[in-house]
Parts: structure tokens; C-alpha cells; sequence
């Protein structure tokens, strides 16, 4: 399974990458509005930290197909590597149709059920991303919506990417991947967290004590 980094501070950015275990970047419009950032410039400066695919998605405020697909053209001119982020509607299906068939990357993002990661997968989505920990929030186990797309499109060959995200811990990681995702989109607190483990640190701890006692520092 394939490392996304889910977030738009470029410092965290920064630090996944230098990691070596995240090919791609994703963001959305409460991740920019976070970093409180003018969109192009924090985009540009991403696609020079991270060399593969970074999704941007296109104005919360923008709802109908023809301008998603007037941004989605800016947001792809922005750089080679830029991935169209459309939310999960009849108007953004319209609008990933014509991207895709312009050879345009698009990420269909707010995927809540198997049926909506189909019909995204046959508007021409390169990416569908089914958020997990929403669905955990609401008391209905992400994870299955995970398995189910994982299933379906195994079955019938989608070239569709599926991309985990609203990943929130180390468990939904390890779940995503045995569910079958391609990809996990995770913030950098999480990769932090995967990191860790106590037998880990007590194993430093005793190595470098008995190296000590019979080498000296
Ligand atoms: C990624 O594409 C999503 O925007 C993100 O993972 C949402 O995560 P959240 O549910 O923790 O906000």
C-alpha cells in the first residue's frame, strides 16, 4: 500500500517526504483554509517538495460542473503532477467526465458508499477516495465501505485507485491495508505514530547500556 500525506502545511510536508514513505500529497479546502495560504502559492510550493501526484480540489463554493471544470483545468495547468479534487455529486461526475477525457487526473472525493465509488470509477475518477474515520464517527464501520470498493473493483479490473482517507490512526492504517486500499492519505501525526513502538525503545535503550558497559561511550 502506497502513502499518501493528508495535509497542506508544508512543514509536515516536508517531513513525510524526507521519510521516503509518502509518493503524494493530498488536500482539501479545510486544509488550506487551515494554513490560512492563497491556494496557488501553497499548491506550488508542494509540487516542489513532493515529486508525484497532489490533489487540489476545487472551491468549496463552486458547485456546478462547468466551473469545476474551469477550475479543475486551472488547478491541472498549475503543475504535470496536479490531481483534480471533485466532490461526489451528479454536477462533479459531469465535470469528471470531461477532465478525464481532456487526460486531466481527478480525485473523487467524499465517497460515503460502494455505489458512489462505481459510478466515479466510470465517470473516468483516477482516484475515488472513501473517507473512513466519518463513517466510524457516525457509528458505521469505515473500513467495510474499504473492503466492499477494494472487492468490486478487483472484480472487475477498475483502473480506479482507491485512496483511504479520513485515516486517523495507526489501526485504520493497518485495516486499510489489509482491506486492499492502493493508497492511505494520512496526516503526519499518524505516520509519527506508526513509527513507535515501546520493544522498540526498550531495545535502544539496552543496546546502547550494554555497548556502554563494556565499550564506554
Ligand atoms: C482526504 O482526502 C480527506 O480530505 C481527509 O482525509 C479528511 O479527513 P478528516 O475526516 O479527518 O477531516
Amino acid at each position: 500500500m502506497k502513502f499518501f500525506v493528508d495535509t497542506a502545511n508544508v512543514a509536515d510536508i516536508k517531513k513525510a517526504n524526507d521519510l521516503g514513505v509518502i509518493c503524494g500529497v493530498t488536500t482539501n479546502p479545510s486544509l488550506i483554509a487551515k494554513e490560512g495560504r492563497d491556494f496557488t502559492e501553497v499548491i506550488k510550493e508542494i509540487t516542489s517538495i513532493v515529486d508525484g501526484p497532489i490533489s487540489g480540489e476545487v472551491k468549496a463554493t463552486t458547485t456546478d460542473a462547468e466551473g469545476m471544470i474551469k477550475e479543475g483545468r486551472e488547478i491541472a495547468s498549475i503543475h504535470p503532477n496536479m490531481v483534480v479534487k471533485i466532490p461526489m455529486t451528479v454536477e462533479g461526475l459531469k465535470a469528471v467526465k470531461v477532465l478525464s477525457k481532456e487526460g486531466i487526473k481527478t480525485n473523487v472525493t467524499l465517497i460515503f458508499s460502494a455505489n458512489q465509488a462505481i459510478l466515479a470509477a466510470n465517470a473516468g475518477a483516477t482516484y475515488v477516495s472513501p473517507f473512513l474515520g466519518r463513517l466510524d464517527d457516525i457509528s458505521q464501520p469505515g473500513i467495510d465501505l474499504i473492503r466492499q470498493i477494494a472487492e468490486i473493483f478487483d472484480i472487475y479490473a477498475y483502473d480506479t485507485e482507491i485512496i483511504a482517507a479520513s485515516v486517523r490512526n495507526p489501526i485504520h492504517v493497518t485495516d486499510c491495508a489489509l482491506a486492499g486500499a492502493d493508497i492511505a492519505t494520512v496526516p503526519y501525526s499518524v505516520i509519527e505514530q506508526m513509527t513507535k513502538h515501546p520493544l522498540t525503545d526498550q531495545g535502544i535503550v539496552k543496546f546502547q547500556a550494554d555497548y556502554k558497559a563494556v565499550f564506554g561511550e
